[in-house]
């Protein structure tokens, strides 16, 4: 297994994962007419023209088995919007079903703190849906619930809660 940052033509995998992803961990969260609508196209489309034009503050990291093919990815970047206490944000992270629970998750998650660092950022939120069950991966890792709001996706309205680390320098730390 590799970790290394993504490339465009990295597009194809990522959008397999997202799409395969979300259909096997929101089944519940979302209606199965919801979910069979994304398009696996406009996924990769959209993936390629957003990789080929990053902004320095954000990066993308996959992780590659022996075969090449992808089976996670995570991204970091500048915090999008509110709360003013935390400057960076962990976009996503994703990783394949039969992939998970191996430690990939927390690796891919190290490298977007690295990053972060890097760029002078030690505070981190990240938003997730309230009613995913993965979001314990968050609290294992010491986030601390920071408040809850309304999303709409394509429609359809959901309450997202975010997860914050004030000092990021710590998360490993014993
Ligand atoms: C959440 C996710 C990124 C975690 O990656 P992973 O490689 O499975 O995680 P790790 O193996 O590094 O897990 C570290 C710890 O987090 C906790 N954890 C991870 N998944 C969990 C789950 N579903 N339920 C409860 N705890 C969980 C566990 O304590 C785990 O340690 P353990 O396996 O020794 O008990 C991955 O499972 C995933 O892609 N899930 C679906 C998509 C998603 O919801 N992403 C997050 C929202 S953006």
């Amino acid at each position: 297994m590799i970790f290394r940052d993504a490339i465009p033509t990295d597009a194809v995998d990522i959008a397999k994962i997202q799409l395969t992803v979300w259909k096997q961990a929101y089944n519940k969260i979302f209606p199965e007419k919801f979910l069979q609508q994304m398009s696996y196209k406009d996924k990769i489309e959209s993936n390629y023209k957003w990789l080929e034009s990053l902004e320095k503050t954000t990066r993308v990291f996959v992780a590659e088995i022996k075969s090449k093919q992808l089976i996670g990815f995570s991204v970091g970047g500048l915090k999008r919007e509110g709360d003013p206490l935390y400057k960076g944000e962990l976009w996503g992270i994703y990783i394949l079903n039969n992939y998970q629970r191996k430690g990939i998750g927390t690796e891919l998650f190290k490298k977007v703190i690295q990053h972060l660092l890097n760029i002078k950022i030690n505070s981190m939120l990240v938003w997730v849906l309230k009613d995913n069950p993965y979001r314990f991966f968050y609290e294992k890792l010491k986030g601390k619930f920071v408040r809850e709001k309304q999303k709409e996706f394509n429609g359809l309205f959901r309450l997202i809660v975010s997860y914050g680390w004030l000092n990021i320098k710590n998360i490993f730390k014993n």
